[in-house]
C-alpha cells in the first residue's frame, strides 16, 4: 500500500520537474517557433525509447538570490535511447529554465552522459539552447564548460559527436559544438556567437541583431561552423536521423550495411561533362550516376560550394565522397574548401568509411586575398588529411588535375589505393594556355604572328601533356577507364579493400596544420 503511495508521489514529483521552467516560459518558447527540450528528444528518438537520468539533480548555488530558485533538472535533460534502433546518448538544454544557462550541476549531468557514451561506445547528441555560462555561478560554470570541452576532445575520433543548435547559443554553448563532428542549425531559430548582441553593445557600442551576428545561414554559408541547415526543427531532426543511418556507432565498427540498390539517375554518365573543357557542370550528377539509389547525403552544402562532400552508399555500404565542383570557382581549392574537405576526410578515416575522390581541379586559388588568408596552411590540411587516412582511398580523375590540385586530391603519391582517370583527363603542372605562355615565351614573342604561334604551342602542349597517358605510362594512374565502367570499378575496388590494413609510424599524435 505504502509502495503505491510512493509511486504516486514519484509520478507527481516527476510531472512537476518535467514542466521545466513553467507554463509562461514554455509559451514563450513555443511562440518563438521552438519545441520544448523534452519534445525535441521525443521527436528525435524512436517512440518510447527514451530513458531519462538525473531528473532530480538540483543546482547548489547560494549567491545572487539563487538559494531560493528551483531550477527543474538544472536546465538540462539527459538520457539514452535509440534512433531507428541505433543506440545514442542525448542531452537537451531547456531554455525555459534560466535560459538553459550552464551551472556546475547542469554541466555534470552533461559530462556524465558523455562519459556513458564513450564507455558504451555510442554516438552522443547534444541539443544546445543556452545563454552559456550561468553568470551567477561564476567559476563553477566555467569549470563545467572546461570539463565538457575536455570530454569532447577525449571522445573525438572514438564516438560520433553531434551538436544541434536550437536557440540562441552563446559563450561556452558554442565551443562544445565546435569540438564535435557535426553541427545542425535551423533557420530563424539557431544563433551562435561567443558574446551576445547585448554584450557587444555594452563593450563596443555597436548594435547588431542576433540573426546578423550568428544566425543559421551565417554559420551554414559564411563561417562553416554548421554542417547541416534546415528550415524547421522537424526537418533538422529528420536530417539527424539520416546522418545516424550513414555512420557507425564508434571507431571500432562499420556503418550498418543496407540493401544494395542500383543508381536510378537517368542521365548517361558519359554526357554530364561538356565537351568544351572550359564549361562547368554539376559534379553531384556524377555522384548520382555512381551511387546506390542515386542518393547523396551532402554535408556543408552551402559552405565553400567549390568542393562537395557527403555520404552515399555503394553496394549498400557507406562511402564518403569528396569532389571538386566545377560549377563554383571552377572547383579550385581555397582556404574554406580545404578546411571543409580535410575535416570530412578525417571524420571518414576515424570512423572506417572508405573515401572516393572525384577530381576536376585547376589548382589552388591564386591571389593576394587567399595568400593573406593563409591558403598555404589551410591547403596543407588536405595534404595532411589524405596522407594520414588509412581507410580505402580511391580517386577518379574526371577532367582537370593540375598542379598542387593533382597532388592534393588523393593522388597516388599521398597514398591512394586506386587511381583511375577518364580518357579526357588532363594531368599537368598547369593549364595549357598558362604553360605554353611560360615555356614557349621566347618563341611566341619572336614569331611573326605571336597569336598563331601561341595557338600552335598550346596545341602541342595539350597533345603532349594534357591527357592521362603520361601519368598512366609512369604507373601513377592505375587504369584509364570509360565513364560507364566507373561504378563497376569502384564497387570492385571497395570490395577488394574491405580488409585493408595500413601502417603508420608510432607517435603520440601528429600536428596537423591549422
Ligand atoms: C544566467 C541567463 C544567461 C546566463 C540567459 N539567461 N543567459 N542567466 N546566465 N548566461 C537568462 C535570462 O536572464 C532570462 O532569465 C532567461 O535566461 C532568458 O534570457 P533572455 O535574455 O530573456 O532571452 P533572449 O532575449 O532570447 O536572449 C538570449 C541570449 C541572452 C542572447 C542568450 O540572454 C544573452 O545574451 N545572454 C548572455 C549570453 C552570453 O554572453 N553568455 C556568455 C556567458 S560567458 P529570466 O529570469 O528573465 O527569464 C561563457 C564563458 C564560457 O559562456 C566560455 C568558454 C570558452
Amino acid at each position: 500500500m505504502s509502495t503505491k503511495k510512493n509511486i504516486i508521489a514519484l509520478r507527481q514529483k516527476k510531472a512537476i520537474v518535467e514542466k521545466g521552467g513553467g507554463e509562461k516560459a514554455i509559451e514563450k518558447q513555443l511562440a518563438m517557433g521552438k519545441m520544448t527540450a523534452r519534445d525535441r528528444i521525443r521527436a528525435l528518438l524512436d517512440e518510447g525509447s527514451f530513458h531519462e537520468y538525473d531528473l532530480f539533480v538540483q543546482h547548489e548555488e547560494k549567491n545572487f538570490g539563487m538559494d531560493t530558485k528551483d531550477l527543474p533538472g538544472d536546465g538540462v535533460i539527459t538520457g539514452t535511447g535509440t534512433i531507428n534502433g541505433n543506440p545514442v546518448c542525448i542531452y537537451a538544454q531547456d531554455f525555459t529554465v534560466m535560459g538553459g544557462s550552464l551551472g556546475i550541476q547542469h554541466a555534470r549531468k552533461i559530462t556524465k552522459i558523455m562519459d556513458h557514451a564513450l564507455k558504451m561506445k555510442m554516438p552522443c547528441i547534444g541539443i544546445n539552447d543556452s545563454g552559456g555560462a550561468r553568470i551567477q555561478e561564476g567559476i563553477g560554470a566555467l569549470a563545467g564548460y572546461g570539463e565538457i570541452f575536455y570530454r569532447n576532445t577525449m571522445a573525438s575520433g572514438v564516438i560520433p559527436q553531434i551538436s544541434v543548435i536550437l536557440g540562441p547559443c552563446a559563450g561556452g554553448a558554442v565551443y562544445s559544438p565546435a569540438l564535435t563532428d557535426f553541427v545542425f542549425v535551423v533557420e530563424n531559430i539557431s544563433k551562435m556567437f561567443i558574446t551576445g548582441p547585448n554584450v557587444i553593445e555594452t563593450v563596443l557600442g555597436e548594435k547588431i541583431s542576433q540573426e546578423d551576428l550568428g544566425g543559421a545561414r551565417v554559420h551554414a554559408e559564411i563561417t562553416g561552423n554548421a554542417h547541416f541547415y534546415a528550415l524547421s526543427e522537424k526537418e533538422c531532426l529528420q536530417q539527424i536521423k539520416e546522418l545516424i543511418s550513414y555512420i557507425p556507432h564508434n571507431n571500432e565498427e562499420k556503418a550498418a550495411k543496407v540493401e544494395p540498390k542500383k543508381p536510378k539517375f537517368k542521365k548517361n554518365i558519359e554526357n554530364i561533362i561538356p565537351s568544351n573543357p572550359k564549361l562547368p557542370y554539376d559534379v553531384r550528377e556524377i555522384i548520382y550516376a555512381l551511387v546506390d539509389d542515386s542518393k547523396f547525403f551532402e554535408v556543408q552544402e552551402l559552405f565553400a560550394p567549390n568542393i562537395v562532400i557527403g555520404f552515399a552508399r555503394m553496394d549498400g555500404e557507406t562511402v564518403g565522397f569528396v569532389a571538386n565542383q566545377p560549377m563554383y570557382l571552377a572547383g579550385v581549392l581555397d582556404c574554406d574548401a580545404s578546411d571543409k574537405a580535410a575535416r570530412f576526410i578525417r571524420f571518414c578515416d576515424a570512423f572506417n568509411i572508405p573515401l572516393v575522390t572525384l577530381e576536376d581541379i585547376p589548382g589552388y586559388l591564386p591571389g593576394v586575398d587567399q595568400e593573406h588568408a593563409g591558403v598555404i596552411r589551410h591547403g596543407a590540411k588536405v595534404l595532411y588529411a589524405y596522407s594520414e587516412a588509412t581507410v580505402p582511398k580511391i580517386t577518379v580523375i574526371l577532367r582537370k588535375a593540375y598542379g598542387g590540385g593533382y597532388i592534393a586530391m588523393n593522388s597516388r603519391h599521398l597514398g591512394a589505393d586506386f587511381t583511375f582517370a577518364w580518357p579526357e583527363a588532363e594531368i599537368a603542372v598547369m593549364g595549357p594556355e598558362g604553360a605554353a605562355n611560360i615555356i614557349f615565351k621566347k618563341e611566341i614573342m619572336e614569331a611573326e604572328d605571336p597569336d598563331a604561334m601561341r595557338q600552335q604551342k598550346v596545341k602541342e602542349y595539350i597533345e603532349k601533356f594534357a591527357n592521362p597517358f603520361v601519368a598512366a605510362g609512369k604507373g601513377y594512374i592505375d587504369a584509364v577507364i570509360e565513364p560507364l565502367e566507373t561504378r563497376e570499378l569502384l564497387l570492385h575496388a571497395l570490395s577488394v579493400s574491405r580488409k585493408k590494413f595500413d601502417f603508420r609510424p608510432v607517435k603520440k599524435h601528429g600536428n596537423p596544420p591549422q
